[in-house]
């Protein structure tokens, strides 16, 4: 298993009003946490200031994206530099909704990760296969494809956790079994170690995402290679797990 402590991430993707996510802080600001867990909040990009100055510091905030580079002439977007000024800590690349929705290619999401963490962000950098992917027997090839365009433009990996989210158990209730998760989280420790170091592939902390919940969560935990979580659905209910 990966060596840091516990990771465990929500991301609110493009939901939440002021009220909705003042409830989910105060919640989460009286949950009982573990100690030895990262609790990371990714908002929308509008409400992080709100969740920023209302939200204890034991959790960390996390954006869902950012520009390439530095910031300028590009409207609609917001910078790294941005994202630090506001106090963000992390920041959530090549998610599926970014790549599929968005037509995000692995250059692309590579550059963003390289840039980001040059500004000292930590970066989330998610993976994952299609359904289709996976039955036909291709889910490892798509999964290294990805890593390699991180593993090409990132100068180090202290500060970047990867997030291995099948893209069929996102937001469908169809949980990856611990086995299914596990076996990916176990080649893509492989293919660290073989492409990048032994060092990197045990200190890198390997997520799953992908219909996690209260109920499925621990025996996803118990799984050697399964580092933490990253939660969608389950995060706006105010469900913290650990
Ligand atoms: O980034 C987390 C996510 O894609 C998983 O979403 O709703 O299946 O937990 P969900």
């Amino acid at each position: 298993a990966g060596s840091g402590k516990f990771f465990v991430g929500g991301n609110w993707k493009c939901n939440g009003t002021k009220e909705s996510i003042g409830k989910l802080i105060s919640d989460l600001n009286s949950a009982k946490l573990e100690s030895d867990v990262d609790v990371v909040v990714a908002p929308p990009f509008i409400y992080i200031d709100q969740v920023k100055s209302s939200l204890t510091d034991r959790m960390e905030v996390s954006a869902q994206n950012c520009w390439i580079g530095k910031g300028g002439a590009f409207t609609g977007e917001i910078s790294g530099e941005q994202l630090k000024d506001i106090g963000c800590k992390w920041v959530i690349l090549g998610h599926s909704e970014r790549r599929h929705i968005i037509g995000e290619d692995d250059e692309f999401i590579g550059k963003k990760a390289a840039y980001a963490l040059g500004q000292g962000l930590g970066v989330i950098a998610c993976i994952g296969e299609l359904l289709q992917e996976r039955e036909e027997g291709k889910t490892f090839d798509v999964c290294y494809k990805q890593l390699k365009a991180f593993a090409d433009a990132v100068p180090s990996w202290d500060d970047v956790v990867i997030a291995y989210e099948p893209v069929w158990a996102i937001g469908t209730g169809k949980v990856a079994t611990p086995q299914q998760a596990q076996e990916v989280h176990v080649a893509v420790r492989d293919w660290l170690i073989k492409n990048v170091s032994a060092e990197v592939a045990s200190k890198t902390r390997i997520i799953y995402g992908g219909s996690v919940n209260g109920s499925n969560c621990a025996d996803l935990a118990k799984q050697e290679d399964i580092d933490g979580f990253l939660v969608g659905g389950a995060s706006l209910k105010g469900l913290v797990i650990s």
